[in-house]
């Protein structure tokens, strides 16, 4: 991958459209089939030392942030360590505790994020460990931190990110599978894993062949002045992550909520003017999401849900192929970022450089 166009009309396209290959970059060579684990040379932690972590704490900004929830659910759910994400901008700013226990990992495609560098120096300073889970070698955040991973999303050149998303999402994946092998995930839990991480660089091109799907649904969501994107647990950070891509790329306003909260206020939002896009996968809360469109429906609200099968309620489905359901999230955004792209195409935006934005934020 280059700096070249190759025949795409933006970057933001050539970018959506390298995901497949980019996912198999970052699984490259970092999977260990003997011992249903993966090498992570990088990381600086021996397996005694990641026994001993008590706790994780993710730090990023924007859509590394989202990554970084993805990534902190990823974590509980294989290594049974507890997680979560919060933005570096935020968390520099309250005096927070620094707890010798806790392994902190700073999320950044760019490496330079200003708040992101100020937090790792911080905790630095406080005598933490910090892990980097960055994507441009050699970057401020990656020589900061004590050890960590790349990306290897490749270079990302459109203002809003795609591709390094999905790329930060898998090594999480990779690096919790990691963790989880320290402690009490099963060979065949990891083998489990490795199979689904396996499957992805296939799946991926299967979302995107279906691109003229997608790009006959924007046409729908051009007259949108707002929008309402819905997921439950593992899908409430792909919800997150899809409406800051169509709120960047297109400028219409897009709010996401768990849908489990639907009920406690946004419900008053709902009529045939706001649509709504569900993140609707095949798990365990497949009845749960359901319910929410139902609600949604009963007050006329237009639904374009993402899930594993066609979904009744729902306007328009786009079907994405099913994975583990640890590692759905990562596909599950997949087709949104192609819906704010033609969206956004159609509106006549500057897609590469949205207007008041900078590719990266070295500044306070
Ligand atoms: C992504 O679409 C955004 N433009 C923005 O939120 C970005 O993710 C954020 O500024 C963090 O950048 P970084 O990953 O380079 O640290």
């Amino acid at each position: 991958e280059s700096w070249d166009m190759g025949g795409h009309d933006t970057y933001m396209h050539k970018e959506i459209s390298e995901q497949a290959e980019a996912v198999d970059r970052v699984l490259r060579g970092r999977i260990d089939d003997r011992f249903s684990t993966v090498h992570l040379g990088g990381l600086n932690l021996d397996a005694r030392e990641a026994r001993g972590v008590r706790r994780i704490k993710i730090l990023g900004c924007g859509t590394s942030y989202h990554a970084g929830q993805i990534g902190a659910q990823l974590i509980e759910e294989l290594a049974r360590i507890p997680a979560d994400a919060e933005p570096a901008s935020e968390f520099r700013y309250r005096n927070p505790v620094v707890d010798p226990d806790t392994l902190y990992i700073a999320v950044s495609q760019s490496g330079e994020t200003y708040d992101v560098l100020a937090a790792v120096q911080e905790l630095k300073r406080k005598g933490a460990r910090v892990l980097g889970v960055v994507n441009v070698v050699g970057s401020a955040i990656a020589r900061e931190a004590d050890g960590g991973l790349y990306v290897h999303a490749g270079p990302e050149v459109c203002v809003v990110s795609t591709k390094c998303f999905t790329n930060t999402v898998v090594a999480f994946g990779l690096l919790a599978l990691h963790l989880g092998r320290t402690r009490d995930l099963s060979v065949a839990d990891g083998r489990r894993i490795i199979a689904g991480l396996r499957r992805l660089p296939e799946q991926i091109a299967d979302i995107l062949s279906r691109e003229d799907e997608i790009e006959k649904l924007a046409e729908e969501f051009t007259g949108a002045r707002s929008m309402l994107f819905i997921g439950r647990v593992r899908g409430y950070p792909v919800a997150r992550e899809a409406s800051l891509k169509l709120k960047e790329v297109s400028y219409i306003h897009a709010e996401a909520y768990p849908a489990s909260e639907l009920k406690h206020g946004p419900l008053a939002l709902i009529e045939p003017a706001m649509p709504t896009v569900a993140i609707v996968p095949d798990d365990d809360l497949l009845e749960k999401n359901r319910a929410a469109l139902e609600e949604i429906k009963a007050r006329e609200g237009k639904i374009l849900a993402v899930a594993h099968r066609e979904q009744e309620k729902a306007d328009h489905t786009i079907v994405v192929p099913k994975n583990e359901d640890e590692l759905d999230p990562i596909l599950m955004g997949i087709p949104l970022q192609l819906l704010a792209y033609h969206t956004a195409l159609k509106l006549g935006r500057d897609i590469d450089k949205p207007r008041n934005l900078a590719k990266s934020v070295t500044v306070e």
